[in-house]
């Protein structure tokens, strides 16, 4: 009789005591774990890495990817000979081919999850759970996969600015890990390839399929291995940003919009030069006109960039990257639409009274009315939208929701 597991739910109970006892406090392991992102099984992982592979070879292009051979990062001519191949079949199949030739080597592909919208719904939902107890981090998270036999992290014992959860898709990954204070202690640690001599003074953090690690941004690490295979997934959460930094990205724009009058010239001349006495008495006229044009920005402007801003992070789940736009999908009259996307498209009214939509980090503009927000409710319920029956602006932002994933057609009977 085969022994069954019952993995336990990665749900709201397990991300609230993950978020009061580990979240950049300490590291954890998370065994046999029932969650979202476990719906994402190897063989779909390859048919994503084939479906990247053949775009790269298509473009000559190979951003959001890596390759290192004995630790050493290969040229572009290099990878794209490496990427998998249709005819591999599978994650082993390709694994086997190049461990003929390669006893170490490293795939880092970051832009698996950007493919495939499918995938990138179940993250979302994923990051859901967790952001609910933590918040959005000020940087943003990212995801990437990393494959190969290789036995260290190419680039040795490091720390990343960024708490870390990993999740093997195959074979069996472990993680050694120092303490900030210890290194603080031990600096020729930093970028160590070999360090026997402190090992008794890590931790090591092992998981398989089904099993979740965590580490907080500033434990300094490294991957091993026994040279055996495995593929996991990283999903970085950058939390190494203060929240000025933050504030000062989101209202630079404005800023320099408003200062942009004020600065025609590249010199500021004096108001009256310093006094013998090295007293400097007035400002020179460009920099109290400036003062003049900051009083002046309103609290509504300064609320709707703040806002635009957040709308566009939590509609992308604080991903640095979101999925491409489709920019081919051609929406009709005749078409009808439904949410694709796993959470509700973001929408919130302006200081100005105008709407923005959000969803995957885009924003769209439009005149604000109860009929637009009724259609977007709509669509958060899940019901049918008709395209016949929206005005012009409505149809160019749900061509722009239809590009972005964010809605889809729905195929009629009589098509199947
Ligand atoms: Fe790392």
């Amino acid at each position: 009789m085969t022994k069954t597991t019952v993995r336990k739910k990665i749900n709201n109970a397990f991300w609230a005591t993950f978020a009061k006892n580990y979240w950049e406090k300490k590291p954890g392991a998370f065994k046999g774990r029932d969650f979202t992102l476990l719906e994402i099984d190897a063989q779909q992982i390859f048919e994503l890495l084939l479906l990247y592979s053949d775009h790269c070879r298509k473009t000559r292009t190979i951003e959001g990817l890596k390759f290192y051979i004995d630790g050493q990062k290969q040229y572009i001519d290099d990878v794209l000979e490496l990427l998998p191949l249709k005819h591999d079949r599978s994650l082993h199949g390709y694994h086997q081919r190049l461990s003929r030739e390669l006893s170490d080597y490293c795939l880092v592909c970051d832009e698996l999850m950007q493919v495939s919208m499918a995938h990138w719904n179940l993250l979302g939902e994923f990051m859901r759970g967790l952001y609910k107890h933590t918040g959005l981090p000020n940087r943003f998270a990212e995801i990437g996969l990393y494959l190969g036999n290789y036995r260290k992290t190419p680039f040795g014992v490091h720390v990343d600015g960024c708490g870390v959860l990993s999740i093997p898709v195959a074979g069996v990954k472990t993680f050694r890990l120092w303490t900030p204070e210890f290194i603080e202690k031990n600096p020729d640690l930093k970028e160590a390839h070999s360090y026997g001599n402190y090992k008794k003074n890590s931790s090591l953090l092992t998981a398989k399929p089904g099993d979740i690690t965590y580490w907080p941004s500033k434990y300094w690490h490294i991957a091993e291995s026994d040279g055996s295979f495995s593929a996991t997934w990283s999903i970085g959460v950058w939390v190494d940003q203060p929240a000025s930094e933050l504030l000062i990205q989101t209202i630079r724009p404005l800023i320099s919009r408003k200062l942009k009058s004020n600065a025609k010239s590249s010199s500021i001349h004096f108001a009256s030069p310093p006094a013998e006495n090295g007293h400097i008495g007035n400002l020179p006229s460009v920099l109290n006109e400036s003062i003049q044009t900051l009083l002046n920005l309103s609290k509504a402007e300064l609320h709707d960039v703040f806002l635009r801003r957040w709308l566009e992070t939590v509609s992308k789940n604080g991903f640095k990257n979101a999925p491409k736009p489709n920019l081919q999908s051609r929406l009709k009259r005749q078409d009808r639409l439904q949410r694709k996307s796993s959470q509700p498209i973001t929408w919130s009214v302006l200081s100005d009274r105008r709407l923005c939509i959000a969803a995957n980090g885009i924003l769209i503009d439009l005149p604000n009315s109860e009929k637009t927000i009724s259609l977007i409710e709509n669509l958060n319920l899940g019901k049918t939208c008709a395209v016949n029956k929206v005005n012009a602006l409505e149809f160019t932002c749900l061509q722009t929701l239809l590009q972005n994933h964010a809605v889809t057609k729905v195929i009629s009977r009589s098509k199947v």
